[in-house]
């Protein structure tokens, strides 16, 4: 033991030299992820409500909290649905977006006067818009349905952080219906107050229910027809007079389509996709990727729906000490939800003093306001994968502050190093040490793992400087 102590003296005193030199600005705070940060945690949405809680699952929702910034805002709603449960049918005053997180979904949504029946699977994405009467069943016998959903307030009545209103119902939760005087009710269905009473008073469960053997068996064998209608949407669903058209247009379109590509296949895509499909973020293949990590976004070009709530979807792996270079939003407010992994994330104030640094951790929601500069980095010992929602339904070209796209990259010159006040020579310098573009590895935040250095960043006194390694 006193002899590792003494070689780790040596090697700290040999290393000094090198440390002085380089660790100018790094003087303080040095082993930070050791250190409790600033508690300041502005951009985490921490304040959690149960919008239905019930034996057969719950709805929570963080709300947003805008601070004055005139920007759109989401909610962000995690549901967790018991095996064989139902969320009853209802229709909200906010579109929803879902992403299922683990488990299988069933959802039935009124789309054209039809009922449109969907089967979404782990990474699907689906867009519920506010007002479309819906439902979602978890038939899994065994296991939960978990479903993260952005919670878009645009459209809503302000009453509360979004309003249900309930079709099916009885005593809890109430329908829309029940709310008629009796004899209302009887004109409108035709039918005997007695019936009727029967109707709108059994359900006393909440808005999510169990669904009993013989309820469960009925709508699983709904669902299993559904596979064949999947096979069959072109035909089934196509109105005739659309496929008419598209007929007597076919080879127009073939010869259009030689010239200009992909526009009119995305017309013709539109005409064939309806009612939507889901979206699968994990099938998707990543559109940025590098030895440190990959990202993939998903913007209204990929999956239409998106076009209508004007939002994005995003998911990001970073490896084990890797870094997102700092960048912005130029178009949007980003909420981020932390699927697996621990790390960090900074965000800067406009006027570059430090917003928020702090630790995340699976389960954790962020934001970070339209323009933010700010920066995710994975711990050292996990990979880090986040994925979220952004206002933002065109391309999101975040720019980079730093490495090897960056802004300062492209602004290189003579008037940057003037900004800066120091010599082009030295701009360049610093500006071109960077050879890797968007996932940056940290060796510098997160020394890479021999065991010598771990050994040294643990046993380091605090104010110690140890760059340079
Ligand atoms: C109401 O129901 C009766 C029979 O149950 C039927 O004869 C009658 O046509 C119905 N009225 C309407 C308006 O549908
Ligand atoms: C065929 O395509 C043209 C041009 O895209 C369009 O104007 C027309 O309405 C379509 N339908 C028929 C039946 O021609
Ligand atoms: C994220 O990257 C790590 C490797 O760094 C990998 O093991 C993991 O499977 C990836 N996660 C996803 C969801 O692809
Ligand atoms: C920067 O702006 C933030 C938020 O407006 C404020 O809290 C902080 O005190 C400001 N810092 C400086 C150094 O002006």
């Amino acid at each position: 033991m006193g002899s590792r102590v003494t070689l780790l003296i040596l090697f700290l005193v040999l290393c000094n030299g090198v440390a002085l030199t380089m660790g100018f600005w790094r003087t303080k705070g040095e082993d930070k992820e050791e250190e409790p940060l600033s508690s300041d945690k502005l951009f985490l949405m921490m304040k959690s409500k149960h919008v239905a809680k019930t034996d057969a699952g719950e709805m929570r929702v963080l709300e947003s909290y805008g601070g004055g910034n005139s920007d759109r805002r989401l909610n962000i709603g995690f549901i967790t649905m018991e095996p064989r449960s139902l969320f009853i049918p209802q229709y909200l005053d906010s579109t929803l977006i879902i992403f299922v997180r683990s488990g299988e979904a069933k959802v039935g949504f009124v789309y054209k006067d039809k009922l449109a029946k969907r089967h979404l699977k782990m990474g699907d994405v689906y867009q519920i818009p506010a007002g479309s009467t819906f439902y979602l069943v978890n038939i899994e016998e065994s296991q939960k349905l978990h479903i993260i959903c952005s919670i878009d307030p645009s459209e809503s009545l302000g009453i509360d952080v979004f309003q249900s209103f309930y079709i099916g119902g009885g005593a809890h939760p109430a329908s829309v219906l029940s709310g008629f005087e009796p004899e209302i009710l009887e004109n409108a269905f035709n039918e005997s107050g007695e019936e009727l009473q029967k109707l709108f008073t059994r359900q006393r469960e909440g808005p999510i229910v169990h669904v009993g053997d013989s309820h469960a068996t009925s709508i699983w064998n709904n669902f299993l027809q559904l596979k064949e209608e999947d096979k069959l949407e072109h035909i089934v669903e196509e109105e005739i007079g659309d496929e008419e058209e598209q007929q007597r247009n076919w080879s127009w379109r073939k010869l259009l389509e030689s010239v200009f590509g992909d526009e009119i296949k995305d017309t013709k895509e539109k005409r064939t996709k309806k009612p939507p499909h889901s979206c699968n973020l994990y099938d998707r293949k990543p559109d940025f990727e590098n030895n440190y990590g990959w990202s993939v976004a998903v913007d209204g070009s990929d999956y239409s729906p998106l076009k209508s709530s004007g939002v994005g979807i995003y998911h990001v792996n970073l490896s084990a000490g890797s870094m997102m270079a700092p960048h912005v939003n130029p178009r949007a407010t980003e909420y981020g939800i932390v699927l697996k992994g621990t790390g960090r994330i900074q965000i800067v104030f406009p006027n570059g003093s430090n917003a928020m640094d702090t630790h995340i951790k699976e389960g954790d929601v962020f934001f970070i306001p339209r323009y933010f500069a700010f920066c995710q980095i994975a711990s050292r010992s996990e990979p880090l994968e986040f994925f979220g929602f952004t206002t933002s339904a065109q391309r999101n070209k975040p720019q980079f502050l730093a490495g090897a796209t960056s802004l300062m990259r492209t602004m290189m010159g003579p008037e940057l190093a003037a900004a800066f006040g120091v010599s082009e020579e030295t701009m360049r310098r610093v500006v071109k040490a960077q050879h890797e573009a968007v996932i940056l590895p940290t060796p510098r935040v997160a020394p890479a793992h021999t065991h010598r250095e771990e050994l040294l960043l643990h046993v380091i006194p605090k104010n110690h400087m140890i760059m340079g390694f």
